[in-house]
């Protein structure tokens, strides 16, 4: 059996389980399995690997993506300069289980957001959220020669806080990424605190949720003639890199 598996907590919003079971069925990939593993805290990773010693591979997600670094042997150059995991190779070394962390939430919203972009060129964005994957978008933005501006309630470590987000700062940055869990199931009706009035058709709004499809915050943007993007595109193209790399011997 190749065992795979999703670690966070909690785990009820979650489509990645349902994602592979479906996928292994399509593919008739019998000996493979993909379980939820809702992790109370991130030490227990230890107890999961030593319980299931036919693990392969792990997705992590909220609130353990910068948090599992310290648990793993090693982690790939782009992961680390992203400062956050969300993909945990398991291998044997010498007999002894060895983690490797990877990023393919990167990866997958790079390949979200250009089609979008459509050769524009966006000078600024807002990440709204300083969690796990705001790191891999920043990352993503920076590479693109996008300036960001972060976001955060506290409007500690290098963000503003939501009340400094003023009508010129929506107005100059086209580009706005909602990367906290704000209008997630089952909390729907709810979205980032913004002046959503300041929205213009020329701004692009990506929201990281995937469930719904469309949230409170896209509706906002798509009422005012925004661009919108969800979380769906994203989530698929982050999976299936972590199948790759899952797959790769050469990593
Ligand atoms: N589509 C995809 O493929 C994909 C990939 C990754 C993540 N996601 C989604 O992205 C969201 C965040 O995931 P994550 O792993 O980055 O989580 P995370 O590490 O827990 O970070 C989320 C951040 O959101 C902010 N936040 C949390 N609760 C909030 C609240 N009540 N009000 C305002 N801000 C709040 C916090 O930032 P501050 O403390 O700075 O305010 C927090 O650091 C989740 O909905 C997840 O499902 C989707």
């Amino acid at each position: 059996m190749r065992r795979f598996g999703l670690i966070g907590y909690p785990l009820g919003h979650s489509f990645s389980k349902q994602y592979f079971t479906l996928k292994f069925a399509r593919e008739s990939l019998l000996n493979c399995r993909y379980d939820n593993y809702e992790l109370e805290n991130p030490d227990l990773i230890i107890d999961l690997i030593q319980l299931h010693p036919d693990l392969c591979g792990l997705n992590v997600t909220i609130p353990y993506k910068t948090e599992v670094i310290k648990y793993l042997d090693s982690i790939d150059d782009e992961s680390s300069e992203i400062g956050a995991v969300n993909v945990i190779k398991v291998t044997l070394r010498f007999g002894k289980p060895f983690l490797k962390g990877y990023n393919s939430d990167a990866f997958g919203f790079r390949q979200a957001l250009l089609p979008f972009l459509d050769g524009r060129k966006i000078e600024g964005a807002i990440i709204l959220g300083s969690g796990g994957s705001s790191r891999a978008v920043n990352y993503v933005l920076r590479k693109l020669k996008i300036k960001t501006i972060g976001v955060s309630r506290s409007g500690g470590s290098g963000c503003i806080s939501y009340s400094d987000l003023t009508d010129k700062l929506i107005s100059d940055n086209k580009l706005i990424i909602n990367t906290t869990p704000v209008g997630m199931f089952p909390a729907v009706d709810e979205k980032p605190d913004l002046r959503y009035e300041y929205l213009t058709p020329s701004h692009i709004l990506f929201d990281l949720i995937y469930n719904p499809e469309l949230t409170s915050f896209l509706k906002e943007g798509k009422e005012r003639g925004c661009k919108i993007i969800g979380g769906l595109t994203m989530l698929h193209l982050q999976a299936e890199k972590s199948w790759e790399i899952w797959n790769d011997q050469n990593l």
